[in-house]
């Protein structure tokens, strides 16, 4: 059985959560991972309140362990933010800015604070402010993201904050890369993408198949959407979206100048996918670790089967000493 510091804090049995992607996150993935022994997270940024109130009180009724409630700081909806606190789940979980004077909001109800983090200082910051767990994002990860991967991000976080435990986050869709995130240092693993090729994961088909079929060198970080329109965490965190190669990417990545004198026409372009249905045919959002991902599964195997792939790594491990 795979047992750290993350278990005993939240309670719960396998130390891999499934990250809060906004709305492509919903009830019923966030209690399979929880109900699995993982931590479940439902993503509040993007979700009308009214939805956001019906979600929560659904995952409330579908699970009786803890799981998480993910809000984006630069761009929070403060009536949202209230309706975490009266959920108070276990775990408010944070991105893309400092979340700073909230830490103690969530504090006050009896949630533990997560704070995911793209730097060491960030991470420093956010232990200063308060907050319990870090998940430290490394650069290969899907959605908004730095620049330094997981690989040298991670060791240097956990030296900065120790005691305070660390989630590894980007590229690891396996039981492998669970395994070298704990001798790494980290206490846990924090996974999108895989979770996204879930069954009960909530995006469409086309998006589901990309995972499944991409290469990895074909999700790459993407400026000119911080052109178009400046992430939530653009200014602060500095982040830039990875997200799947596609001839709408591939257009406009080469057209930087255009879109900052007149973003008009992309954003038309996008608002005309949207109605039509094809936004997954312009925009795809994932990480590096789709390449490792061959295979649609319900989130209670995926979880199962890092954790049993971990293990067995793990207990193998002396043998490489000699
Ligand atoms: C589609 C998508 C949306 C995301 N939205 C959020 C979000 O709203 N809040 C957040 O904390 N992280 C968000 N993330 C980042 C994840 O928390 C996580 O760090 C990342 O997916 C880990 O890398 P991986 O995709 O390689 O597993 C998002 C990721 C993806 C793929």
């Amino acid at each position: 059985m795979l047992h750290t510091a993350l278990c005993d804090l939240v309670g719960i049995d396998v130390p891999v959560v499934q990250a809060g992607m906004s709305i492509f996150t919903s009830p019923a993935l966030a209690a399979a991972v929880s109900n699995a022994g993982g931590l479940g997270s439902l993503g509040a940024w993007q979700r009308p309140v009214e939805q956001l109130r019906r979600d929560v009180a659904e995952l409330s009724d579908s699970t009786e362990q803890p799981f998480a409630l993910n809000h984006v700081v630069p761009d929070l909806d403060y009536i949202g933010f209230e309706l975490t606190l009266e959920a108070a789940p276990a775990v408010v979980s944070f991105a893309l800015d400092d979340a700073g004077e909230l830490m103690k909001k969530a504090h006050d109800v009896g949630s533990l604070v997560m704070q995911q983090v793209t730097t060491v200082q960030q991470a420093e910051v956010a232990v200063d402010h308060g907050a319990d767990i870090i998940v430290a994002q490394g650069a290969e990860a899907g959605g908004y993201g730095g620049s330094v991967a997981t690989l040298a991000l991670v060791p240097q976080v956990v030296d900065a904050v120790r005691p305070v435990p660390v989630l590894a986050a980007g590229g690891i869709a396996d039981g492998r890369g669970v395994a070298a995130a704990l001798v790494l240092g980290a206490a846990g693993v924090n996974l999108g993408t895989r979770f996204l090729a879930s069954e009960e994961s909530p995006v469409g088909h086309i998006w589901k198949r990309a995972i499944l079929t991409s290469a990895s060198e074909t999700w790459v970080q993407l400026d000119f959407f911080n052109d178009l329109r400046p992430n939530p965490g653009a200014l602060g965190y500095g982040t830039r979206v990875r997200a799947l190669r596609t001839a709408f990417t591939d257009a406009w990545q080469q057209r930087r100048d255009e879109i900052s004198a007149d973003p008009t026409p992309a954003l038309t372009e996008l608002a005309t996918a949207a109605t039509e249905g094809k936004l997954e045919e312009l925009v795809v959002v994932g990480g590096q670790s789709a390449g490792l991902i061959g295979e649609l599964l319900p989130a209670a195997d995926i979880v199962r089967m890092l954790e049993s792939e971990a293990e067995s790594i793990l207990s193998n491990a002396p043998t490489l000493v000699v």
